[in-house]
């Protein structure tokens, strides 16, 4: 039976469209193994392999393989792990039903709330170029539909996402623990937060990685603080809507200080971002921006 068959349908949800309840979907029927990597011979043989072990939807498992060829070719994962966290990761699972069919598209989507899943070829390049080694801390500032996060955890089981939209990230928080309820127990490494991300998450510092998904015009000095020597964040940065993406890498500088390397992961391409915004009491008022 197609997926869309176990659906409680109704485009009529709520403003703000919240994911709508997927209802009776099969469990994950083989138990997550870190060791296991989805064949990539061809498109029918990575289909079977995620049908029978991720018990996923082969039409969309068939979107996701042509959009992984795809990435590959623009060389935005880097790794065969990269490769691996986007085979696994189930993206239509974090996107709206009214985008279920472009799910696997190279643009972001709404998800409502006025912000946006990224773009699976942006998602991809921007946790490829933090390079996540397994057991390695990342934050995540930004968890919007929560697919960056669930990608991180094919990558490591410690993950720390904050989202500054206090219904978009309760919804989500229900959307990955009914996914864990299904067998998806590799989201059990997310611990999430509404909060406003610019003071990153002390208690949970310091962090090898920070991946930051909204745009701003400097790099937040807490997040620059909590990030290990040695650490690597990547963050988009610029005017709004015009965003250069940066690796930010923190290093040990001559002497015992530091210093910060800065480079760009599209060599001068301009990304807009959705805005990265300020908490003042409960409203959210304005940007970061200074
Ligand atoms: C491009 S969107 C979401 C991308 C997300 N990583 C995903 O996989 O869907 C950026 C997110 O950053 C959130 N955001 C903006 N400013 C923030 C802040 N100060 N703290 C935390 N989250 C923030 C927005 O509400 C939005 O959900």
């Amino acid at each position: 039976m197609n997926r869309r068959d176990f659906m409680i349908g109704g485009a009529a949800a709520f403003a703000g469209s919240a994911l709508l309840p997927r209802r009776g979907l099969a469990d994950v029927p083989v138990l997550y193994d870190w060791r296991a990597m989805p064949p990539t011979t061809s498109k029918d043989i990575y289909i079977a392999w995620m049908v029978t072990n991720r018990g996923e939807d082969p039409d969309l498992l068939g979107r996701r393989y042509d959009r992984f060829e795809h990435m590959v070719g623009h060389r935005d994962l880097f790794t065969d792990r990269d490769k691996r966290a986007f085979l696994m990761t189930p993206r239509e699972e974090f996107c709206l039903e009214k985008n279920l069919a472009r799910a696997y598209d190279r643009d972001f989507l709404d998800i409502g709330y006025g912000v946006t899943i990224s773009g699976p070829n942006l998602v991809g390049r921007m946790t490829s170029s933090i390079d996540v080694q397994r057991g390695d801390k990342v934050l995540e500032v930004g968890t919007g539909s929560g697919y960056q996060s669930a990608y991180l955890c094919n990558l490591t089981d410690k993950v720390w996402s904050i989202e500054i939209i206090k219904p978009l990230a309760e919804r989500t928080r229900g959307v990955y623990d009914k996914l864990i309820s299904r067998g998806y127990t590799e989201y059990q490494a997310v611990t999430t937060k509404n909060a406003d991300g610019y003071y990153g998450w002390e208690e949970a510092a310091p962090f090898d990685k920070i991946i930051v998904t909204c745009g701003i015009d400097h790099i937040p000095p807490p997040l620059l603080r909590q990030l290990k020597v040695g650490g690597i964040m990547v963050i988009p940065i610029g005017p709004p809507g015009a965003q250069h993406v940066l690796k930010v890498e923190k290093k040990k500088g001559l002497l015992g200080g530091v210093r910060v390397k800065r480079s760009d992961i599209y060599r001068g391409s301009v990304v807009p971002f959705v805005p990265f915004t300020k908490l003042e009491g409960d409203e959210i008022v304005g940007t970061h921006n200074q």
